[in-house]
């Protein structure tokens, strides 16, 4: 079979190459991939690691099946979760490990995968393999940063930084919850596609660098009450000014790096909860699935442009999601 590994450099970023068919061990599924979709955190991998097969995010056809698996056919169609091993339950260090699409363990961008059976969810036919396979990381994610510990609730509302694939995922969820959306972008045209998708308030944060003065005043001077930061440290410390007295955070983007000087007395002095998300459960992907929403598709490449597939997310010209296309 073709698969692509990374080349740990920035561009190209994976070359594609031929291996020997993958076959599923007891309690494992052999999956014939048909769409892959990519996140940052492949961006990452691929200019950090060497050798790695990317990408997370994979839907396609069960094509073989492990001895001991019950409940899949072959030719059932499936999206496969970001962490195989956390089906459900407490987080862990061994679930997290599991992580698809990065050192040690082998991702998406491939013909052929073996994954745990536990760690697949059947799709119904109505959905295409294109828009499946936008779920496991950027969906699921943007449900837990939503609905998990203390789910947001209709009237609330939500503040959500750029247009990226978490981001434009959790819009779509906090509207079908009943909650208001104030998003920004560094993009007017972006902003007016989110407001087509249901955003209340747009904010265009290059045009407006103290963007977080703005969502005090769209909140009446409050705050909102619930606040997902993808970009981290160079942005942090504006989502805790825009955030209520007694509002909750949710962060996990590294857009901005991975460590920075933080406001800690405001978490504190506002009583402000801030939670730290590392995507979710196979549970929380079937939860997903089964809602219904139609995931906002930017661009599908062929699989023998998958080099370029990463260019483009480095350009960060897309809204929503970006996704290869495996086979037909
Ligand atoms: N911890 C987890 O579980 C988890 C899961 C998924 C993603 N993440 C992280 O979340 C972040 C977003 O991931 P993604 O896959 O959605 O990324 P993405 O699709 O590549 O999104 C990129 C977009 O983010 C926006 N952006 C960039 N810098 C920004 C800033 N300083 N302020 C506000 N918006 C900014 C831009 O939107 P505009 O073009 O509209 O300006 C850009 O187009 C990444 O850091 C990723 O690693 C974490």
């Amino acid at each position: 079979m073709r698969r692509y590994t990374t080349a740990g450099r920035d561009s190209p970023a994976v070359m594609l190459g031929d291996v020997e068919d993958p076959r599923p061990a007891p309690g494992e599924l052999g999956i014939d991939l048909r769409a892959a979709s990519l996140n940052y955190r492949d961006l990452i991998v691929a200019s950090r690691f060497a050798d790695v097969v990317p990408l997370s995010d994979g839907a396609g056809i069960v094509s073989s099946i492990g001895s001991g698996v019950e409940g899949f056919a072959i030719s059932d169609r499936v999206v496969i979760g970001f962490m195989p091993g956390w089906v459900e339950g407490e987080f862990t260090e061994a679930k997290k490990g599991s992580s698809l699409g990065g050192p040690g363990v082998d991702g998406v961008l491939a013909e052929r995968i073996v994954v745990p059976a536990s760690g697949v969810v059947r799709i119904p036919d109505s959905l295409p393999f294109e828009e499946a396979a936008t779920f496991p990381c950027a969906g699921v994610t943007a449900w837990s940063a939503l609905f998990e510990r203390r789910p947001v609730q209709p009237g609330e509302t939500v503040l959500l930084l750029g247009t990226g694939g978490v981001s434009i995922f959790a819009l779509q969820l906090a509207k079908l919850a009943g909650a208001r959306v104030i998003i920004t972008s560094s993009s007017n045209e972006k902003l007016e596609r989110a407001r087509v998708l249901g955003a209340d308030h747009v904010i265009n944060y290059r045009a407006r660098p103290g963007w977080e003065d703005d969502v005090l005043r769209l909140t009446g001077g409050r705050g909102v009450d619930l606040a997902v930061d993808v970009a981290g440290p160079g942005t942090l410390n504006q989502t805790l000014k825009a955030t209520r007295f007694g509002g909750r955070i949710s962060l996990m983007g590294v857009l901005t790096g991975f460590d920075g000087p933080i406001d800690t007395l405001a978490i504190l002095e506002k009583r402000i909860t801030l939670q730290g998300i590392y995507v979710g459960s196979v549970a929380t992907l079937r939860a997903l699935v089964a809602a219904g929403i139609k995931p906002q598709v930017d661009r599908v490449f062929a699989f023998e442009e998958a080099a370029a597939a990463f260019d483009a997310l480095r350009g960060a010209g897309h809204f929503g999601k970006l996704v290869v296309k495996i086979s037909c």
